[in-house]
């Protein structure tokens, strides 16, 4: 029998800790500095009205609903929608994949903080510790300190894993959540009682009006939101799928939501705090420090933390200790999203499917801790994000929203919800969302066709950019072609036990 959350709160604190992740920490800060700090914040909450929480609404209704992974909760919608399914459970292997890589970086970290090993030069230390070469392309040999902090992140995850939803998944989050709350809280208050703190917040918050009419701060508010609430990645479907159909899942949206975003702002008014700070110290412009973009928080916060007056080595692990709770109870629901998709359509055991999606996955990251792991990982990353988390996005709304009967959803929604959900829920799907993420889509896409990405040179984002795309996309393809068991697609031959 399917398994399910031992209770409400245990989904809910799963999927909140699939939310908060690294992009709440490491990724908000420095997308919101790259895109004019507090002019950011209008249209990321624009983003979370229409499109955030109207698709987790959807993701959660579809996957209570259809109760599989997102491969056989689009089959069991139409048949022509596995595709779907799978090509969200691609790109969430490939973010499983790098997403891996950075949290072996924060596992070394949390090590260098004790005695601040990076010394006076961060910089130069992340380039030495990662090995850096100058290409993508030119791998530079698997760095041998990085084995044992890769082989440990694997081990816990596998733990986690193996040992399945309620007692591996939601116990993980039911530990790290609240540790991951005090951390912060620490960061929080140490950031807004340094001296420069208020000038970091100005930025953050203070609005600029003229940074609104560029169409990029759009385009990376609503790709922020998409990565932060885990939406389009087979995420949200797969752990909505172990809960009781009677669940209420408008106000399970509105929960997870506001948890997330709420954690989000708060962690940014420490790193801004933080930033406030050093610009104080080194004599700049707020926007000098937040400029570090992708290095931000293996870069700067090191500088911090060695300038600070005192505790140094104590604040240094509260903040990598942070990201490594956050980024673990991400990282197993990513995995968890490929895991559930396997195992619903070919109906192996748990185990064996856990297993299928480690062996890959595995030596597919060992890629990242060689020499050219964070430039693959930086062209992978906007790729996976930018053209494929949007671009699944935008095929799931116009499926659902065209060629569906999203009437149904909603009262499906609505029927077991303390506040109904009205006619605006099918209108940002089918028109807003549809419209934005179509925008998005096109102006990316145009973007790395003409202008490549970050510098890189061609070949490189042509290999783990557009040659990354194009194996999760045929990938997709095979797997959905794929013969699974009998009758996965019908709804109607899950036991009747299971859907209540
Ligand atoms: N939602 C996860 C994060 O923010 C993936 O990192």
């Amino acid at each position: 029998m399917r398994e399910q959350w031992n209770t409400k709160l245990g989904f809910l604190l799963a999927a909140i800790g699939s939310a908060v992740g690294l992009g709440n920490i490491w990724r908000f800060p420095y997308i919101a500095a790259q895109n004019g700090g507090g002019a950011f914040l209008l249209p990321y909450f624009f983003a979370i009205i229409t499109a955030g929480i109207p698709i987790l609404i959807l993701e959660y209704t579809l996957g209570k609903t259809y109760r599989a992974g997102a491969p056989v909760t689009f089959a069991r919608m139409k048949k022509k929608f596995e595709w779907l399914g799978w090509l969200q459970v691609m790109v969430a292997f490939v973010i499983t994949v790098y997403y891996f890589a950075i949290v072996v970086w924060v596992v070394s970290y949390i090590g260098f903080s004790a005695t601040q090993a990076w010394g006076s030069d961060p910089t130069g230390f992340f380039v030495q510790y990662l090995g850096l070469t100058n290409s993508a392309l030119e791998l530079g040999g698997i760095q041998t300190h990085l084995i044992i902090p890769f082989l440990l992140v694997w081990a816990i995850s596998a733990f986690i894993l193996y040992r399945g939803v309620s007692k591996g998944i939601e116990l993980a989050c039911k530990i790290c959540l609240p540790v991951l709350l005090v951390m912060i809280a620490i960061l929080v208050i140490r950031g807004i009682t340094l001296p420069g703190a208020a000038a970091g917040l100005e930025y953050m918050f203070a609005p600029n009006w003229a940074a609104l009419a560029k169409p990029s701060v759009w385009v990376a508010a609503y790709g922020q939101i998409f990565f932060s609430l885990s939406i389009a990645f087979a995420i949200m479907i797969s752990y909505s799928s172990y809960l009781p159909r009677e669940t209420d899942v408008v106000n399970s949206a509105f929960i997870t939501a506001t948890a997330n975003h709420g954690f989000e702002v708060f962690a940014g008014i420490g790193v801004f705090s933080i930033m406030g700070y050093m610009a104080y110290t080194q004599n700049v412009a707020v926007e000098e420090i937040a400029k570090a973009g992708v290095g931000l928080a293996f870069m700067t916060f090191p500088a911090a933390i060695s300038s600070l007056p005192a505790f140094n080595g104590f604040f240094g692990i509260c903040f990598f200790g942070a990201l490594f709770t956050a980024g673990i109870t991400s990282l197993i629901s990513i995995m968890q999203a490929v895991i559930a998709g396997i195992q619903d359509k070919f109906e192996v055991s748990h185990k064996k499917a856990v297993t299928t999606v480690i062996i890959p996955a595995f030596l597919i990251s060992i890629l990242f801790i060689t020499g050219a792991g964070l430039n693959i990982l930086d062209i992978v990353d906007a790729f996976a994000n930018n053209i494929g988390i949007v671009g699944a996005g935008l095929i799931e709304v116009i499926l659902v929203g065209w060629f569906f009967d999203t009437e149904k959803l909603r009262q499906e929604a609505n029927s077991f919800s303390n506040f109904s959900i009205g006619r605006w829920w099918v209108y940002s799907l089918k028109f807003v969302t549809v419209v934005v993420l179509g925008i998005m889509v096109f102006l990316n896409t145009k973007d790395y066709l003409m202008n490549g990405y970050g510098g890189y040179a061609s070949s490189n984002v042509a290999v783990f950019g557009w040659g990354t795309m194009l194996v999760v996309a045929i990938v997709a393809t095979i797997l959905s072609t794929m013969k699974g068991k009998d009758g996965y697609a019908d709804l109607n031959k899950v036991s009747r036990k299971e859907v209540a």
